[in-house]
């Protein structure tokens, strides 16, 4: 297994050298011809999520599309679902929390748990998120996201292909590099449709009661969990190589 691990490192760490610099269309390209359908694109219809989605379709209109309904979306993204569906033919699979978990969550801490604390509030995305996230990659080889480097300062390190160490499979970051700019300019060229918040001021969308606008001037992510520092704004969804305690050389 640690030989395994150790040997798809290094190819990992191959192809990440040789995707630096190439746009995403080459990144998606290739990440579909080598594992469809055991890919899956992780979509939380946030603009950047639309942008691979449009390159995805036109390169294989099959491709295989989650998201993580954690019960507190914006309506509005629901909405961007539903707009999926009938402009691309995709039916998006959605993952939901284990019904139990949710139940007892909402009994024993109340609705609004995650305004207590970061261990409170990660303690919710790991009851809504993270474990159903598990779920989705089960039985996949790879997975696709919409990360970009620029959006924080726990993302400044992502490589366009890594190897995901929570859940033993490749995971493919074809934005890493990309601006915000290049993210709206395809979505303009392309008319690509997009979760209609972003034209409310929200960059960055996550779940309702713990997203909010950004002010002229504020970070993109500052409407993300606005009570918390930036360091303690990330999910669970993406643990960086730092947290585990892996090189990323
Ligand atoms: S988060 O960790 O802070 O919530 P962010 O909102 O920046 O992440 O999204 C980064 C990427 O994570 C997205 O581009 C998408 O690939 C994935 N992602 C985030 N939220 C979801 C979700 N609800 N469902 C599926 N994928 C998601
Ligand atoms: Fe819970 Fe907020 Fe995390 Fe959504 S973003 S799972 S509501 S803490």
């Amino acid at each position: 297994m640690e030989t395994k691990n150790r040997l798809d490192e290094v190819a990992v760490e191959e192809l990440a050298t040789r995707f630096e610099g190439k746009g995403p269309e080459v990144v998606i390209q290739w990440a579909l011809e080598h594992f469809h359908p055991r890919i899956v694109l992780a979509s939380s219809l946030q603009a950047e999520d639309m942008v691979i989605l449009d390159i995805a379709w036109r390169i294989n209109p099959d491709v295989r599309v989650f998201t993580l309904d954690t019960g507190r979306l914006h309506e509005e993204t629901y909405a961007s679902m539903e707009r999926v569906r009938e402009k691309y033919g995709i039916a998006i699979e959605s993952f939901f929390p284990s019904r139990e978990a949710v139940e007892a969550l909402e009994r024993e801490k109340g609705f609004y748990s995650f305004r207590q604390s970061v261990e409170e509030r990660k303690f919710c995305c790991g009851i809504r998120k993270v474990e159903p996230l598990a779920r989705a990659l089960k039985d996949r080889d790879a997975w696709i996201t919409g990360l970009r480097r620029e959006q924080a300062v726990t993302r400044t390190v992502l490589r366009k292909v890594e190897f995901d160490h929570s859940h033993g499979i490749i995971k493919v970051n074809p934005l890493a590099d990309c601006s915000e700019g290049y993210v709206w300019d395809y979505i303009r060229t392309h008319g690509v449709p997009y979760n209609a918040l972003h034209d409310l001021g929200y960059p960055s969308i996550g779940c309702a009661p713990c997203t909010r606008a950004i002010k002229q001037g504020e970070d993109v992510r500052a409407g993300r969990w606005w009570w918390e520092n930036p360091e303690s704004k990330e999910c669970g969804l993406h643990v960086t190589p730092v947290e585990t305690g892996q090189s990323t050389a």
